[in-house]
């Protein structure tokens, strides 16, 4: 009989990437390959990448250096190229690309076992061309987050908004809704495996839409589906553009316990000057009405944000008009870089990256500073505060606890109780660093 041959895959990037990760085990295995989580084990190492910063491609280089000595002891040993960075690895990997046997983008995961075939042949396998419909809407993802309780469901892919620093636009292509019907299912088939929360994912949720028999379903309608599959599936989503996040859907929102209470709302900058340069197509004012709308129609529900620092022409005010809208918002959590410029953009074509790097630095460690005093504001409030929270594991840092997350997206910390991972348990928060919440189960 002829051994399987076995590939190992290392991802980088966002959620979807990791996503996407899934899609590629589940085309693979089907085909019988075998999964090894050891890269000297494999016959094949694919690395699914990601080209949203210049360091994340570094990153990716770095990786690359390394299986390159794998493959000087093994000459047999195969290297493909998959995600972001496929349409572009000439010129971002230089003469290392000529390492790879197999390059595959983000719509060509279905052609894998067709590539690898001709990578064995001898032939270097390359397929980028984006897609206008590819959703992968009948392929059941392998789960690689082993934990059985959270997974992640992509429901779009691509994106079509062309802020001008962004990449992903070029990289993976069109805006394009996944079937409703595929996404409900798919939801109850992880109910019934025992998973208790899905992430929703898509570069742009609110602009989702599907035309099924019954009619338009947009995202509010789709978030509706998805809360009715049982209560005790909790659902998030990610991300969502400031420019359309309209009351309807907070109402819906609001409505089912089982959405949870926690928006990623991307500000990118505080400054309309900015705004304006970044093609974000909303104002200062209108992000700061859209976070109002939130609190008030969702109260309770915590607020997340992106944070660009260091873009084409900002000056020091519209840098304090930053770090004001981030007080103002009293964000619970953020993610924060350095403008990076990236290929084929619109900033990158026709806007200097003129902002000197110690000064990127310089405003990156203000609004991390500011950041980290607002999550451990965000986190004193809740202090002696009760929360469901769903049990994920045991914490990383002590066999003798679980961990889990409230609806706000919190991490929790709290003794174990026989109710193990899945369940959910009442915490109420007796201590907090920045980062966690510590609790203890609340009886009454
Ligand atoms: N430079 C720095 N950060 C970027 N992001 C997207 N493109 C760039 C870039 N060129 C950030 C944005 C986005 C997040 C996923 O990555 O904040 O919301
Ligand atoms: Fe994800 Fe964007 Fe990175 Fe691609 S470039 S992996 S879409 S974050």
């Amino acid at each position: 009989m002829k051994k399987s041959k076995k590939f190992f895959l290392e991802t980088y990037g966002c959620q979807m990437n990791f996503s996407d990760s899934e899609i590629i085990t589940s085309v693979l295995t089907r085909q019988g390959y075998d999964q090894t989580t050891d890269p000297g084990q494999a016959d094949i190492v694919f690395i699914n990448t990601c080209s949203i910063r210049e360091n994340a491609e570094e990153r990716v280089r770095k990786r690359l250096q390394y299986f390159k000595s794998l493959k000087k002891r093994n000459p047999a040993l195969m290297i493909g190229l998959l995600g972001c960075m496929a349409d572009r690895t000439k010129t971002a990997l230089g003469n290392d690309e000529q390492l790879l046997d197999l390059v595959a983008g983000p719509d060509s995961y279905r052609d894998l076992p067709f590539l690898i075939e001709q990578a064995i042949s001898g032939q270097k396998a390359i397929h980028t061309i984006l897609s206008a419909d590819e959703t992968y809407a009948d392929i059941t993802p392998v789960r690689l987050d082993l934990n059985g309780v959270t997974a992640f469901i992509s429901i779009m892919r691509g994106c079509e908004n062309y802020c001008s620093y962004c990449v992903v636009p070029f990289t993976r292509g069109r805006e394009r809704s996944r079937d409703a019907g595929s996404i409900v299912a798919e939801t109850h088939d992880l109910f019934n495996q025992g998973y208790r929360e899905v992430t929703l994912l898509g570069q742009n949720v609110n602009s989702y839409q599907w035309m099924s028999p019954g009619g338009k379903v947009d995202f509010a309608n789709l978030l509706e589906q998805v809360a009715g599959v049982d209560p005790l599936m909790r659902i998030r989503f990610a991300t969502s553009h400031p420019k359309d996040i309209p009351d309807a859907l907070l109402h819906v929102i609001a409505k089912h316990d089982n959405i949870c209470k926690s928006i990623h709302l991307p500000a990118q900058s505080g400054s309309n000057h900015i705004l304006k340069l970044m093609n974000r197509n909303y104002t200062r004012e209108q992000y700061m009405d859209r976070i109002r709308a939130i609190r008030d129609i969702i109260p309770g529900c915590s607020v997340s944000t992106d944070i660009i620092t260091g873009f084409c022409d900002e000056t020091e005010e519209d840098h304090q008009q930053t770090l004001s809208l981030m007080e103002w918002a009293k964000y619970d959590f953020a993610y924060m870089f350095k403008y990076s410029e990236r290929p084929r953009t619109q900033a990158a074509e026709t806007m200097k990256d003129n902002i000197a790097e110690p000064v990127k630095k310089r405003r990156l460690n203000e609004i991390i500073d500011l950041q980290q005093k607002l999550s451990f504001e965000s986190n004193k409030r809740d202090l002696g505060k009760i929360f469901t929270t769903l049990i994920e594991g045991e914490s990383k840092r002590s066999k003798w606890h679980h961990f889990g997350r409230n609806s706000q997206n919190k991490v929790i910390v709290f003794p174990k109780t026989e109710a193990g991972p899945g369940n959910y348990i009442n915490a109420r928060v007796v201590n907090f660093t920045s980062a966690t919440l510590l609790g203890e189960i609340a009886t009454a």
